[in-house]
């Protein structure tokens, strides 16, 4: 089986109009996951509460929806509805960090509950008419060996991909991956692993090649956010080795004025979007200032220019402070 790149989920970042403007400029990827939506059970199902995940032909790779909740048969209800919108994959959310989610059995509060985990595994399987279903995981919630527990369980379903999360649900996404433990669980895995976490760059990229040899993908998150051009870059390395990967002109040095320019039509058709679809001035500049938290990761000022932009008031005023940057 190929070795795939992923777009990972980001909850109010990686939606349908960033997705729609990042795979008209940007490559790389084979597929991307969005943004979790709530399980609703069938009696409430509602148009609107799909909108995120309406088939967007003009992407150029499948999308995997993803469904957050810890009720098997809420979960089958939306995944027959984006079975019927023509999606061949659902995933399920079991790694969401954010205490408020977690205390309520979801996300990576069900990870200490096997029990759960099985109940609602057993109850999405036995409905039988649902779309391929993968998880996406932590190590645990609190405790890095809580996997130990919950794999077993994992290890009966017929799930078509198990994607990794290297960290524990109370680290949100502080310190660091716990490498062993992530080999560890990876190995225990009777379904295709794919690693999720802290690939920025081509090196950090090539060193969980060493470290996972046996992942069939790796998720890509904040890394392709910082460095857009990096989905490519791995693309590159992959199908050419490390040579073809850095004699590649076209992919520029992130933070540089080259890169700068690459990204200003991405910029400006992500802006657009947003103008067009949201309501006011305000719901503008926080979107876009929030995509440049992760933009300006390789600026060399980047702290200071996210300094500059949260002071920062109209779109007219974010438009001259954004072309000062991308059209030097
Ligand atoms: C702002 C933000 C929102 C996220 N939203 C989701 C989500 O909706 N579903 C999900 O499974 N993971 C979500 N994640 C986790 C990412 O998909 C990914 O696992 C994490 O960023 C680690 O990968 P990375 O180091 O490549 O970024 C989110 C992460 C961030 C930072």
């Amino acid at each position: 089986m190929p070795f795939t790149v992923q777009l990972a989920p980001l909850h109010g970042v990686t939606n349908r109009h960033f997705r729609a403007a990042w795979f008209a400029h940007f490559g790389g990827f084979d597929s991307a996951m969005a943004p979790f939506i709530l399980a609703v059970p069938g009696s409430s199902v509602r148009k609107t509460h799909f909108k995120d995940v309406i088939p967007q032909p003009e992407l150029p790779i499948p999308l995997v929806p993803q469904i957050l909740g810890n009720e098997g048969a809420s979960f089958a209800d939306s995944a027959r509805v984006l079975r019927d919108a023509g999606y061949g994959e659902v995933n399920w959310n079991l790694g969401c960090p954010y205490p408020m989610v977690a205390k309520k059995y979801r996300g990576s509060g069900l990870l200490p509950h096997p029990d759960r985990i099985d109940r609602f595994l057993d109850t999405v399987f036995r409905a039988g008419d649902v779309p391929a279903v993968s998880v996406k995981i932590r190590l645990g919630r609190a405790d890095v060996e809580e996997w130990r527990s919950f794999m077993p369980v994992l290890n009966r379903y017929p799930l078509a991909s198990v994607t990794i999360h290297g960290r524990v649900g109370t680290q949100m996404y502080r310190g660091s991956v716990h490498l062993a433990e992530y080999a560890e669980a990876a190995a225990s895995c009777a379904h295709p692993v794919i690693g999720n976490g802290d690939v920025f760059d081509l090196p950090s990229f090539r060193a969980t090649q060493t470290a996972f040899p046996n992942a069939s993908g790796w998720m890509l998150g904040r890394g392709a956010l910082y460095d857009p051009y990096l989905p490519s870059r791995i693309r590159a390395y992959l199908d050419r080795g490390l040579d073809g990967a850095l004699s590649r002109v076209d992919f520029p040095k992130p933070g540089s004025v080259a890169w700068l320019a690459g990204i200003a039509p991405f910029h400006d058709d992500v802006f657009n979007r947003y103008r067009s679809v949201l309501f006011g001035p305000a719901h503008v500049l926080d979107k876009m200032k929030e995509i440049w938290t992760y933009l300006s990761y390789w600026l060399p000022d980047g702290k200071r220019y996210m300094a500059r932009l949260a002071r920062v008031r109209g779109l007219e005023e974010y438009s001259m402070c954004v072309d000062e940057l991308l059209r030097r």
